[in-house]
């Protein structure tokens, strides 16, 4: 090998392993441009962007800013909309803890797609994967988890009449059939190279990308005819669509499931990496707000160490977590958010100055949200479906014997 491919065969490695994101780990800075070439998915063009506009008239922020910036089969499932074919839109949740802003980041998206697109929204809650994976000790706790996370969601303010929440343990005889059908052709070296399962992975988590595959299939299944199948998720989610779910379809039947992905929020501390196990880094639905302004005035900043070299060379805001849940959440004019970008870089706006502003906004978001997840409590038998025959069929419609 001569000296100068080998120089670059290390270059190669070490940009692969700067960074890692699976879909229970994200490791290092991650750069999601260089992930859209390691997963092979597409980016979202200025195309597609005008096709947002014309069909459903508002170009979300998210998509603006490119919050979501990736995709598989986007402009296919577009295009299948404009000819009058819907899709449905199929999300998850794994229940490992509290919810925090960043998870809320793809449900306030899908939000805003079933309202643009009219569509039927299908939410797993993976109970089991978290207790499988070891995130969460017991299945009793998973389902304590479910129930409070479950609020969260239900408070995004999903339409109860088009939205079917389900957990993987409360909806087995729904789901088990057609995960059963997915896992037949899903061999062991696949379910390795695509999630690097090792020997020592306990064969439950082997089974489970069936089970996350399945809500792909789901409405075909208990309707009885095609239909297409956005899903709006994190970027990290993308081996089981990559890997499972669009190589089975066609051997099912099904269409392929099209993905637009989204953007991790970065945690507050330094090194950007939200987790549960460091709660300063994250803000959490059920922080108090004392505790939601402290977490941001106590924020990791790409500021300087002094006011006078703030003043003098600027701000960096790009690697700052205050600018990004500006420019994720919490500033909807994009105008304001280039003032903010140039004030801090420019040297004219201050740390202090900006988390302040920061708090008092998200302060009044997680009040707002903390409301509506109170009132959720009354809601949830309008979103559970129940595990019976049918599968679409609420605890509500039981009560008020609708079926
Ligand atoms: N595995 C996801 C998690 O750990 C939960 C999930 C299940 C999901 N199905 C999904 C996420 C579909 C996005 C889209 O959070």
């Amino acid at each position: 090998m001569t000296s100068s491919s080998s120089d670059h065969s290390d270059k190669q490695k070490s940009k692969q392993e700067d960074f890692i994101v699976t879909p229970w780990s994200v490791k290092g800075e991650v750069d999601y441009d260089e992930l859209v070439d390691r997963f092979g998915t597409s980016r979202i063009t200025q195309e597609i962007l005008d096709k947002f506009a014309q069909l459903v008239g508002e170009v979300h922020p998210f998509l603006r800013r490119q919050v979501f910036y990736s995709h598989r089969d986007l402009d296919w499932i577009l295009s299948r909309y404009e000819d009058g074919e819907k899709f449905f839109l199929y999300t998850g949740r794994g229940p490992s803890g509290g919810v925090h802003l960043g998870h809320l980041v793809p449900w306030i998206f899908t939000k805003y797609l079933q309202d643009k697109f009219d569509a039927e929204l299908y939410f797993q809650i993976t109970d089991d994967e978290k207790f499988l994976h070891g995130d969460v000790s017991s299945l009793a706790l998973t389902e304590k988890l479910t129930y409070e996370n479950i609020l969260d969601i239900i408070a995004m303010g999903f339409d109860p009449k088009k939205t079917f929440i389900f957990t993987d343990m409360g909806y087995t005889k729904t789901i088990y059939s057609i995960a059963a059908n997915i896992a037949k052709h899903v061999t062991f070296s696949t379910a390795k190279a695509v999630f690097g399962f090792e020997n020592s992975t306990n064969v439950g988590m082997v089974f489970f990308p069936a089970i996350q595959a399945t809500p792909c299939f789901l409405p075909s299944v208990l309707k009885g005819f095609n239909i297409p199948c956005l899903i709006p998720a994190s970027v990290d989610q993308d081996p089981y669509w990559r890997g499972i779910a669009r190589e089975i379809a066609p051997k099912l039947g099904f269409y392929k499931p099209a993905q637009i992905h989204g953007k991790l929020l970065p945690g507050l501390t330094q090194g950007g990496k939200m987790s549960s196990s460091q709660p300063d880094s994250a803000i959490f639905t059920t922080d108090s707000p004392k505790e939601v302004e402290k977490k941001v005035l106590s924020s990791f900043t790409g500021g300087r160490a002094t006011v006078e070299e703030q003043r003098r060379l600027g701000g960096n805001a790009n690697i700052c977590p205050v600018y990004h849940y500006y420019y994720f959440l919490f500033e909807n004019n994009d105008g304001e958010v280039a003032r903010i970008y140039d004030d801090c870089t420019n040297g004219n706006l201050l740390c202090g100055d900006c988390k302040a502003m920061l708090a008092s906004r998200v302060r009044k978001f997680a009040e707002n949200h903390n409301e509506k997840r109170e009132k959720a409590r009354e809601l949830v038998d309008d979103f559970i479906v129940e595990d019976i025959k049918g599968g679409l069929v609420k605890k509500r419609d039981l009560e008020e014997g609708r079926y």
